[in-house]
């Protein structure tokens, strides 16, 4: 996998709280180009980076209040730079959402195997793996639930969704 992506900055219309002055949203697309011309299209982005993450982040110390990425970590094994990085953007009582897929090795991280277009060669990871290295990191964990992460032949795929929270 590369290690760019276009990342739409923005506090879009849904699931911005309240108090939210800045929200980095990490979405990408396979083809850049369709992802940099659709994230363009919805005008409601207020900016569009081309960068890797965990340096985009360390980048912009204490820069806003959330940090989303759907299906974003699924492309990391250790997910500990990518935490270290999402303390150090947001600011005090920020929020970290982001989804990735299950293992049943608990406490620990593993490569899904390649068959099917859904989960191959992604990375799965564990609860308390999750809990862990969120913890190691300066995180508060509000949640690590089970949710429908996407459709395959109109078939769900399983995934967790994380809340985490900077004290
Ligand atoms: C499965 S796509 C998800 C895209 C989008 N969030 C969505 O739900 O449609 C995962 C994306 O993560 C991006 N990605 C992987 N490693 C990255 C990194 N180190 N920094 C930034 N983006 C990364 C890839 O470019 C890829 O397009």
């Amino acid at each position: 996998m590369g290690s760019t992506s276009w990342m739409p900055v923005a506090a879009p219309a849904w699931s911005a709280p309240a108090c939210a002055t800045g929200h980095v949203v990490w979405s990408a697309s396979i083809c850049r180009l369709q992802c940099s011309s659709g994230a363009k299209s919805k005008n409601v982005y207020d900016e569009l980076h081309q960068d890797d993450l965990v340096s985009f982040m360390l980048a912009r110390p204490q820069a806003y209040d959330v940090v989303t990425g759907a299906a974003s970590l699924i492309h990391f094994g250790d997910l500990g730079p990518a935490f270290t990085a999402a303390g150090s953007a947001l600011r005090a009582g920020g929020a970290f959402v982001f989804t990735v897929f299950p293992s049943e090795r608990n406490g620990d991280f593993s490569v899904a195997s390649l068959e099917g277009f859904a989960k191959g060669g992604c990375f799965l990871h564990g609860r308390d793996y999750i809990a862990a290295t969120a913890s190691a990191s300066g995180f508060g964990i509000e949640t690590i639930d089970s949710a429908v992460h996407e459709y395959k032949n109109d078939s769900p795929v399983a995934g967790l969704v994380v809340v985490l929270r900077k004290p």
